[in-house]
């Protein structure tokens, strides 16, 4: 693998690759790598000739700044594990935050709806810094897929929107949630919590699974308080907001037999780190 800091550096490898007529896969992560983010880069080496593995922890995506020094980073470690998984031609992209922002990035994206819902309301600016950075790897990098964990599905349906309003020429590929033994979905976050508060956070996955089952017999607002005062019941968790959503438009799913995938999206709070989750609810 191939590990660069340089943007410029970075585009030469790129146009050496596209001259070649090499697929490029991006991976784009914050670091502190976990198996969640290797089964992107699995992806992509399955899927496309080169994968360039961004890591950089994007200031303008925090809306807490105590939360952008305490964001785990790891960077021997994550160049360690990457080395056992990219191949020779894969590139490690970890740019510096002056290069990336060498003025103040002003753009404001207009996303409707879609950023004022749920992490919206939570994160103030938060979709607006993932897009400011997001773009410019795409522009950086121009890969033919980019792949993103679901996760943090409002983010990935945002990216998606973010393609579709400037016509980026890319395909974003969608990643299952890859859990825990105890169902804890994995997080870079996760390794902040305490064992008592690791142990307390399986709660949340077995909480939204079986809401899946309640859907059959009760109706959608019945189900939402149900999972929010369960998981209010631990003292170690608090929700912030549980929200079942249409999964296309994130509008508001008021009963289940509305057209549409419906998927039920959670964040929680287990002592002072923010979680969250997603489960999606089948048409029975
Ligand atoms: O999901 C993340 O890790 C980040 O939001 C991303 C997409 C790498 C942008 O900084």
């Amino acid at each position: 693998m191939e590990p660069v800091s340089r943007i410029q550096e970075c585009i030469n490898l790129i146009y050496g690759h596209k001259k070649n007529r090499k697929s490029i896969g991006l991976v784009p992560t914050m670091g502190a790598l976990h198996q969640g983010h290797l089964s992107l880069i699995e992806r992509s080496i399955l899927e496309t000739d080169i994968t360039v593995v961004s890591i950089f922890v994007n200031p303008t995506q925090f809306n807490d700044q105590k939360d952008l020094l305490n964001y785990p980073r790891n960077p021997d470690g994550d160049l360690a594990t990457l080395s056992m998984k990219l191949r020779q031609q894969d590139i490690v992209f970890t740019p510096d935050e002056k290069e990336i922002y060498p003025e103040k990035d002003t753009r404001i994206f207009d996303f409707g709806h879609l950023d004022k819902t749920m992490e919206g309301k939570y994160r103030k600016g938060h979709f607006n810094g993932v897009a400011q950075i997001v773009s410019k790897l795409l522009e950086l990098i121009t890969p033919d897929k980019a792949y993103f964990g679901e996760k943090d599905f409002q983010q990935l349906i945002i990216i998606k929107h973010l393609v579709k309003i400037l016509h980026y020429p890319v395909e974003i590929v969608p990643c299952p949630i890859i859990r825990e033994e105890d169902g804890l979905a994995l997080s870079s976050r996760n390794q902040l919590l305490s064992p008592m508060e690791r142990k307390e956070s399986a709660l949340i996955s077995k909480t939204l699974f079986t809401s899946v089952l309640r859907s059959r017999e009760r109706d959608v607002e019945a189900v939402r308080s149900w999972v929010i005062e369960t998981l209010n019941s631990s003292s170690m968790l608090q929700v912030e907001y549980f929200d079942i959503v249409n999964s296309t438009d994130l509008k508001p799913v008021k009963n289940w037999n509305e057209k549409g995938e419906k998927i039920g999206c959670i964040a929680v709070k287990a002592g002072k780190i923010r979680l969250i989750d997603n489960v999606k609810f089948p048409d029975f």
